[in-house]
């Protein structure tokens, strides 16, 4: 696995608007939702909030990113996921929420290293063109959308009033088995965590 030096390129502070942590509760209701393998990859784990609710339901999670966050749920920085050529000995499954910009690039490559592909994502990302072929390749098994908004992913740094969310949010399940139409189905963070 590379350990690039981009990462040092540029100081954490100018790359903080690519992170926006995902509230665990997302993360919890994904685990109710999907039955995921033992041996996880988060390949943009942030500071590692999707790794920690993952590890604490019993999962063995590799947890890299482009940047060192100084966490202690962090394994791995400097890992551009996109020029990585093959996912760690053992991985059966991409847990991520990617940076938005490039999150039809981060699905179409993961599926390339991976069998099983979830991300949480706008659901927006179910519109456009240019999306094609991620979206109709006919390996998109599964999208759980949120019918209560979750909480409001701030960007890192953000000093502003906390806001609820405006934006709708589903987790996206590729699987490289799946045959036929994709599943849609409607989940609660609130019944996740017994609100
Ligand atoms: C939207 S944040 C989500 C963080 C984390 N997955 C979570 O859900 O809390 C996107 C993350 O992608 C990372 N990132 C951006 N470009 C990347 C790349 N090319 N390879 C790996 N990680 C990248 C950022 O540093 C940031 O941590």
């Amino acid at each position: 696995m590379a350990l690039l030096s981009t990462a040092g390129k540029a100081p954490l502070k100018d790359r903080a608007d690519d992170l926006y942590e995902s509230p665990p509760e997302a993360v919890h209701a994904l685990l109710r939702a999907e039955k995921l393998p033992p041996m996880i990859w988060e390949p943009a784990c942030g500071p590692g909030s999707i790794v920690r609710v993952l590890r604490a339901a019993g999962h063995r999670v590799i947890a890299s990113d482009l940047v060192d966050y100084d966490s202690a749920d962090q394994d791995f920085h400097g890992w551009d996921f996109l020029s990585e050529r093959r996912a760690p000995d053992g991985v059966q499954a991409i847990v991520t929420n990617p940076p938005f910009k490039l999150a039809s690039e981060f699905a179409a490559h993961a599926l390339e290293l991976c069998p099983l592909v979830i991300m949480l994502l706008r659901l927006a990302f179910l519109e456009s063109e240019r999306r094609t072929a991620i979206l109709d390749g006919g390996h998109l098994a599964r999208v759980h959308v949120f019918k209560n908004r979750l909480p409001m992913m701030h960007r890192a740094g953000w000093t502003g009033p906390k806001v609820s969310n405006p934006t709708p949010f589903a987790w996206f399940v590729w699987d490289r088995d799946h045959k036929g139409p994709t599943q849609l189905h409607r989940v609660s963070w609130e019944a996740a965590i017994g609100c």
